[in-house]
């Protein structure tokens, strides 16, 4: 399974995806790596592991994903060879052209269990609800925001004295578990999207 990761912020996802097929438990390559932030770490990350990396031009827009941005995406991901991306850390809402490139084929792990909390800083959102358990969820990315088919997810507690930050660190070590899990099921062909 070749991957194409996107990303704009630290890419610890990505290393827990490096880490699973380093360990021979997840039979997958990183072709390429873009971020929509030239000084993201995920993209430092990425260089020291020889992995071809790319920014994507949005054109100044400060949180849009402009459609011609989306196409060129989708064709740097085809030339590289990518079948299947995961954004990881991605803050622009993926729409077509990028989704028509890849049908069924795009995922995004939140860090919340979907349909609950979608959107920023979900942990954020969980400790102003005052829910005992949050989590995080992998998902096909459709077209709305956080709302595709749901691939796998797991459950964290809150915990008496969290802040947003305790409990996003508490919510990463299991998204780290969670993404190469995820993943590993559609490359065995166990999560299928229904049109697949
Ligand atoms: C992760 O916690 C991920 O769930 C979240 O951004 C973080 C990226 O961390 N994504 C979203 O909130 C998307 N709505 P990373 O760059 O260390 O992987």
């Amino acid at each position: 399974m070749v991957l194409g990761i996107l990303g704009s912020g630290s890419g610890s996802n990505m290393q827990a995806i490096l880490d699973a097929i380093d360990a021979g438990t997840l039979d997958a390559r990183i072709a390429l790596v873009l971020s929509d932030n030239p000084h993201a770490i995920i993209l430092e990350r990425a260089r020291g592991r020889g992995i071809a990396t790319g920014v994507i031009d949005c054109r100044g827009f400060r949180t849009k994903f402009p459609e011609e941005a989306q196409a060129e995406t989708a064709g740097r991901l085809k030339a590289a060879g990518v079948e299947l991306v995961c954004l990881a850390g991605f803050m622009r809402l993926v729409k077509r052209p990028l989704l028509d490139g890849y049908p069924n084929r795009i995922l995004n792990i939140h860090p919340a269990l979907l349909p609950a909390f979608p959107g920023l800083e979900s942990w954020k959102q969980a400790l102003d609800a005052g829910v005992p358990e949050t989590g995080c969820t992998v998902h096909f990315v459709d077209e709305g925001m956080d709302t595709g088919p749901v691939i796998l997810q797991e459950r964290v507690p809150v915990l008496p004295g969290d802040t947003p930050q305790s409990l996003h660190a508490r919510i990463q070590v299991a998204e780290h578990r969670l993404y190469p899990a995820a993943i590993l099921r559609i490359a065995a062909g166990l999560a299928p999207a229904p049109s697949l």
